[in-house]
């Protein structure tokens, strides 16, 4: 197929059918998992047009940055601290309306105001975050943890 994206849907939940079912298709059977977490990347940030996308992997005691779209970011996150550290070492979604009023918040760039961090599970393990940050406040709702939730249980199936 052609690797391009066709944005469509009405509703916020219609355009997340939409990717979530280009994604799977454009990733097909490819077993390389930076290839697959980039385009996962590019696609949310493409259709949605979010600040800032991307992945961080568990690696022995930390996040390490995988692929990602937007700004460069910082690399590194311990187990706790940030949004990010928070959603692994607490194992759940955190939605974060306004970053400024999330104690430990690490703001890798000031224009970066509501967050919402999902993590990746393999069986039981978590094996990484996504990370979906947006420059206006209370940019992310239950619709949008409910989709990136399922994307994130997809991509624990296929990583
Ligand atoms: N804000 C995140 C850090 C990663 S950047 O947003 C890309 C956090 O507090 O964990």
């Amino acid at each position: 197929m052609a690797e391009s994206l066709i944005k469509n849907g009405t509703t916020k939940s219609e355009q997340y059918e939409v990717l979530l079912t280009q994604l799977k298709y454009l990733i097909g059977n490819e077993t390389n998992n930076i290839a697959n977490l980039a385009n996962v990347a590019a696609g949310l940030k493409e259709f949605f047009d979010f600040f800032w996308v991307g992945f961080y992997l568990v690696d022995q005691n930390e996040l390490v940055l995988g692929p990602f779209q937007g700004p460069v970011a910082c690399t590194r996150i311990a187990l706790g601290k940030g949004v990010c550290g928070a959603a692994w070492k607490n194992n759940q979604t955190i939605l974060v309306p306004n970053v400024d009023e999330f104690p430990g918040h690490i703001a890798c760039s000031s224009l970066s105001k509501s967050e919402i961090v999902v993590p990746i599970r393999k069986g039981s393990a978590i094996i990484g975050v996504l990370d979906v940050d947006s420059s206006e406040l209370n940019d992310f709702d239950e619709i949008d943890q409910k989709y990136l939730e399922e994307l994130c249980a997809w991509l624990g199936s296929i990583l």
